[in-house]
């Protein structure tokens, strides 16, 4: 039998520092749940000291899983470890995620300390961490760039204190593959007990390694992963879930093997991308939509003929659909309702039936529909008590100036406002702001065009409320109308991460 490589999520707590990727309760068990039915073993909850709102996501989580082990992040402080602790009560299986920074640069600039100094308060989190839990975690925060020495002390002092898990965060990204595998290799040769505890990998990608780093690390010896959906995380991300579980399974000559249901990998991808409103890139490996698209001729001959020519993983392995129920105006409910359920959405009769006369009048429009086309069928309708947009009326003046009357809805109350501005988008914010009664910040626009009709236009816009930033997204053949949907998907999630309603003043 190969050895198991245990595989710890951390898409709720690194992968949701992202600034404007915050998620609210509801929508992290949701994401929750659906890893426990994915098969990791350890979900990282969040970092119950850090805000009300994460220490009660780590409750609801606990409540909402049974399966994997919840794991709460601390520093190495007793009030941290007294918060999770808290937080983890409800939890079947639990984790405490302690730790400090083991390189010179934390050492010294960060902690204003010393190596000796470090390694006691290591000691006595650890021990205190302890006290409450029997599965401690211990992260030598920055060990990609420490002293190899000093860092084995570290672990070698933690596990004695009785850490059952040790791992080495190459916090900056900074390692090289055959660097950051024989820092692994150092600690299996030269930690007294190592065996006692599991090595674990959490690589960042800062220079596009992390996936490397991380495979690297498991090849020489460690026995656990941290990763996210999608590689989301700090800065360039954090290792992507998708990556290492489908290296492991494709390559049966490394003899390792996950407890992941690979063929659920597409669908959860998607729904991180949707709730976090973070596109993935098109030629993103395994669920970038280019990752099993076939475009030259000759590929596209070679894969008719045989189909491992040109693929190394059969697409359906990761769950992305074949072609052989393709959506188009000829299609019928059944074939809506398979691909709804693909992309885990378990809707009513009653509001299938909608979507499905909405699929129908865009159908018409495009000649087939994609999974991007249904996330915005279904979404497009917000939820109780968000904004929808209804309509928007344009008129340009021959100065440039644009004139934009745009009517929203809450509930079944029709909000109306006009409004000026440079061009058809800037006039149309203007007046969704006066219909919210608030100015908010545009801090980033992109717009990208999908599907097979240049005319399809998704829009992503970052804003900024209250020092915190949120992002939107908006999918239309008209550009004007995805941009005012994305403003308005903003403001609706400002307003589910702040519990609060922006509905304002005409
Ligand atoms: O990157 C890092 O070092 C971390 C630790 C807190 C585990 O995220
Ligand atoms: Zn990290």
């Amino acid at each position: 039998m190969s050895d198991k490589v245990y595989v710890f999520d951390t898409t709720l707590r690194d992968g949701e520092q992202v600034p404007g990727c915050q998620l609210s309760t509801p929508e992290k068990i949701e994401i929750a749940k659906e890893l426990e039915i994915l098969g990791v073993d350890i979900i990282e909850a969040g970092f119950p000291i850090s805000s009300p709102m994460d220490f009660n996501s780590v409750i609801e989580i606990s409540k909402a899983v049974s399966e994997p082990t919840i794991c709460a992040l601390t520093r190495a402080v007793e009030k941290d470890i007294d918060f999770a602790a808290d937080a983890l009560k409800f939890a079947k299986h639990k984790r405490i995620h302690t730790g400090i920074g083991a390189s010179d640069y934390h050492i010294k600039y960060k902690f204003r300390s010393n190596r000796e100094g470090i390694l006691e308060r290591a000691i006595k989190a650890t021990k205190y961490a302890k006290k409450y839990v029997e599965d401690v975690e211990f992260y030598c925060e920055d060990a990609g760039r420490a002293d190899n020495e000093y860092l084995a002390r570290m672990v070698e002092a933690v596990i004695a204190a009785g850490a059952t898990v040790v791992n080495i965060p190459d916090t900056t990204g900074y390692c090289l593959p055959e660097e950051y595998g024989a820092k692994i290799k150092y600690l299996k040769d030269n930690v007294k007990d190592i065996d006692k505890a599991i090595i674990s990998c959490h690589c960042h990608n800062d220079l596009g390694l992390a996936t490397a780093n991380t495979i690297s690390g498991v090849l020489n010896g460690a026995r656990q992963v941290e990763v996210t959906i999608n590689g989301i995380g700090e800065r360039a991300g954090n290792t992507s879930l998708e990556e290492v579980a489908m290296i492991l399974q494709t390559h049966k000559d490394v003899d390792l093997h996950t407890n992941i249901q690979s063929n659920r990998i597409y669908a959860l991808s998607l729904l991180v991308s949707k709730m976090m409103r973070m596109p993935v890139q098109p030629n993103k490996a395994i669920v970038g939509r280019n990752a099993f698209a076939h475009s030259s001729g000759i590929h596209q001959d070679g894969v008719i003929k045989h189909r491992e020519s040109y693929e190394i993983m059969d697409p359906a392995d990761v769950g992305v659909p074949q072609n052989s129920i393709i959506l188009t105006a000829r299609s019928g409910k059944a074939a809506l309702k398979y691909h709804l359920e693909r992309l885990n959405y378990d809707l009513s009769n009653e509001r299938v039936e909608q979507v499905y006369e909405e699929f129908l009048k865009l159908a018409d429009e495009k000649k087939d529909i994609s999974d991007d086309d249904l996330i915005v069928l279904v979404d497009g309708k917000l939820p109780e008590g968000g904004f929808s947009f209804e309509n928007v009326q344009l008129s340009y003046e021959s100065n440039g100036q644009v004139t934009s009357t745009i009517t929203m809805k809450v509930g079944s109350e029709e909000m109306t406002a006009t409004a000026t501005g440079e061009g058809s988008v800037e006039a149309s914010y203007n007046a969704v702001d006066k219909i919210i009664g608030e100015k908010v910040n545009i801090d980033e626009f992109l717009v990208q065009s999908i599907g097979d009709r240049s005319d399809a236009g998704k829009v992503h816009v970052r804003v900024k409320y209250q020092e915190q930033m949120y992002i939107g997204f908006g999918v239309h053949q008209d550009v004007v109308i995805a941009s005012i949907k994305a403003y308005i998907d903003a403001i609706n999630k400002i307003a589910s991460i702040k519990n609060k309603s922006l509905a304002g003043t005409v």
